[in-house]
């Protein structure tokens, strides 16, 4: 057995049982065991836990005229500068409103959770677009999954597939587009055969990481998209791609390390989870998990807030390279170069990557951006991890429409915003098992309170690097409500109006632990669940006002569910929230991870309708294979197709036992053909009509 299969089997265990949603691979790979370990806000910071407050009204907390302009000042300005139509634009198909959509289908059924298939609904049919270990460039091998090599791997789509996006090129009649997708996280236990020598298994996993673009064309907007291997644009983006710090916490000595003195140069990027596309064509990325990749003896106070800790990685790079130990002199800070948004210009393959410290440094699921009326671009963040935070940046400087290198430093230089919301309703009416208030609704009135302002800190005894390098710690200061784990955050172009898919904590109101709040409602909050923000006025206001769209479950098992009103026996099961996107005509669309765990259904792809005697109302679209996690979807309602990258398929199984053939499900016996595998791959997946 080689070392690096007998690394894999020791290591897992360690994860002991799961306690939230996932599987012990998932807690030990994806999340350095973040659920099993303790929760890293130990901050008493529970003084501003969501007391009643007066009833406030709702009509007057919604300023709807208000939003009508900010979304068609954000149309303009997509149209005016992007070099390409971002997928998240609203067109002039979106006058005709919800639920107009030409994307008709029937809801599927949900999906057992032992089933080994991608399910779409009657009339679709689906197509891998890219998959693990496809060739992005001319001279890269066609993959094979019994002979992967560090090399190939880094000429070729990487691992884990989170946030995607597909932007059609501009001038390409709609036949060129580009592919952007993270590649967040490996599964060494079913990567490759464990007679892989441990120093390759380590580079194979290091190439397999990063972010891709690649190009894709179709013959018309009927037919599938295809990838073009060699196209000028495709590029990955690998552990030693040089990224520019930009903002405040740049050249700080929080950051420096012994390669890089002046504190300005990162190499690699980590844990990449999902993102967000910008009016200005460019895509950012959120480094969420980046703890898991460095072992840190003696980890400060600072240091333990983000999960860093003395124990070996998963994955061992620490062998490789010193950096991923952070007591190796001149390694000290490198934890620190991590924990950013990224942004990335897939137009350019030869541009550099920047990360934003102005954006704050937390595990950042994400970023959306939007923007307001006043032109000031306004990103919405999330911290993913349970009793953690939701986040939002206003920029210092003004969209200027047409004008794309001046957008390109729109993130450098801003104000960064934490919130905390405050229930309307008596904190006895909210008793943890999701039994609404006595007024109906999870709701009530929110704040921002300010971290960074005018580029100065509003944290008392801390400087801006402070709080940006070390902005958990910053939050802790200011009272923001502590939430079950905020994965994407975005605003609908439609009504200004910002979603939060809040996916699970299990933990909430366990002894020691915080209770429910009217925000986060349920103690041993297992299903997740969506809250809906309405900001008072433009986008850039310090006031909101909120309430929760969904609390997600099994309404046939599970009575705490909540659709808006909309009637329980008429939506699909859903659990466990992750990502959210928009399609053309303002509906909301959700993707899961971990249904399996929680309700017993493969995790899928959910419509909900947001407005009209509707709203609330949840239809499943598709279910993704054993194991795997839905991600980055991107919704072409206007072809009627739809994209998912199926992350992690089959990755409770083994080398010698899959779980998961997807996607090439090629049958037992056979040959697979050139470039095909009889092993689960990541992919990024196209539904189509058929
Ligand atoms: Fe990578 Fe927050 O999920
Ligand atoms: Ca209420
Ligand atoms: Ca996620
Ligand atoms: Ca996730």
């Amino acid at each position: 057995m080689s070392e690096n299969r007998t690394r894999f089997l020791e290591l897992l265990p360690m994860a002991g049982h799961t306690r939230g949603k996932r599987s012990p691979i998932t807690c030990a790979l994806k999340c350095d065991n973040a659920c099993s370990g303790e929760v890293c806000n130990t901050s008493r910071n529970d003084y501003f836990r969501d007391i009643a407050s007066s009833a406030m009204s709702r009509r007057s907390a919604l300023g709807l005229g208000a939003a009508g302009a900010l979304a068609v000042a954000f149309g303009s300005a997509v149209n005016g500068a992007a070099p390409a139509e971002a997928s998240s634009t609203l067109a002039p198909a979106a006058k005709a409103g919800y639920d107009k959509s030409h994307l008709r289908f029937s809801a599927i059924k949900p999906v057992d959770a032992a089933v080994d298939e991608f399910t779409v609904p009657r009339g679709f049919t689906w197509q891998p677009v890219i998959r693990w270990g496809d060739p992005l460039f001319k001279d890269a091998p066609a993959f094979d999954v019994n002979a992967q090599t560090a090399s190939a791997q880094a000429r070729q789509f990487g691992y884990n597939n989170d946030y995607s996006d597909i932007i059609t090129v501009p001038g390409s009649k709609g036949r060129r587009a580009l592919l952007f997708a993270n590649h967040e996280y490996t599964n060494e236990n079913i990567m490759f055969s464990p007679e892989t020598p441990a120093a390759e298994a380590r580079a194979i996993g290091r190439a397999a990481h990063g972010l891709s673009v690649v190009e894709l064309e179709r013959r018309n907007s009927a037919k599938p998209w295809n990838y073009i291997q060699g196209a000028r644009r495709n590029r990955r983006y690998l552990i030693d791609t040089k990224y520019e710090l930009t903002g405040p916490a740049a050249g700080s000595p929080l950051v420096k390390t012994s390669r890089d003195p002046e504190g300005r140069w990162i190499e690699g990027t980590l844990g990449n989870c999902s993102g967000g596309t910008t009016p200005w064509g460019t895509i950012l990325s959120g480094e969420e998990n980046f703890n898991g990749y460095f072992v840190t003896p003696g980890a400060s106070p600072a240091e333990k807030r983000y999960g860093l800790g003395s124990k070996p990685t998963a994955r061992g790079w620490e062998q490789d390279d010193p950096r991923f130990d952070t007591r190796n002199p001149g390694f000290e800070n490198e934890a620190n170069r991590f924990g950013w948004i990224v942004e990335v210009d897939p137009f350019d393959p030869t541009s550099t990557p920047r990360k934003h410290s102005a954006m704050g440094r937390f595990k950042h699921e994400g970023a959306n951006v939007i923007v307001a009326r006043s032109g000031h671009v306004v990103a919405y963040m999330g911290d993913d991890e349970r009793f953690d935070y939701l986040y939002k940046f206003v920029s210092k400087g003004k969209y200027r429409e047409g004008d794309r290198r001046h957008n390109m430093t729109l993130l450098t230089e801003g104000d960064l915003y934490v919130a905390r919301f405050t229930g309307d309703s008596p904190a006895a009416e909210i008793d943890g098992t999701g039994k609404l208030p006595a007024d109906g609704a999870f709701d009530g009135s929110g704040e921002w309170l300010p971290l960074v302002v005018d580029g100065r800190s509003a944290v008392p005894g801390m400087s801006v690097e402070e709080v940006l390098v070390h902005t958990r710690l910053a939050a802790d200061k200011v009272g923001p409500t502590k939430m079950d784990r905020c994965e994407d955050v975005q605003p609908s172009l439609r009504t200004g109006k910002i979603y939060v898919a809040c996916t699970n904590n299990s933990d909430r109101g366990k002894p020691g632990k915080e209770g429910p709040t009217e925000v986060n409602p349920r103690s041993l909050n297992r299903d997740g669940h969506i809250v809906e923000i309405t900001e008072r006025g433009d986008q850039t206001s310090t006031r909101f006002a909120w309430n929760l769209l969904l609390v997600c479950g099994d309404p046939a098992k599970n009575g705490s569910t909540y659709f808006s009103g909309f009637p329980k026996d008429k939506v699909s099961p859903i659990s466990c929230p992750d990502n959210v996107a928009f399609d053309s005509v303002g509906d909301l669309w959700i993707s899961t991870d971990g249904a399996p765990s929680t309700i017993g259904y493969n995790d899928g792809l959910f419509k909900v309708t947001l407005e009209g005697p509707e709203r609330g109302k949840v239809e499943q679209f598709l279910s993704v294979p054993r194991d795997a996690e839905t991600c980055g979807p991107v919704i072409h309602d206007r072809d009627r197709t739809v994209f998912v990258s199926v992350q992690h398929p089959g990755e409770e199984g083994s080398w010698e036992e899959p779980h998961s053939y997807f996607p090439d499900y090629v049958p037992a016996g056979a040959k697979p053909k050139r470039g095909q595998a009889r092993a689960p791959r990541p992919a990024v997946v196209q539904v189509l009509p058929r």
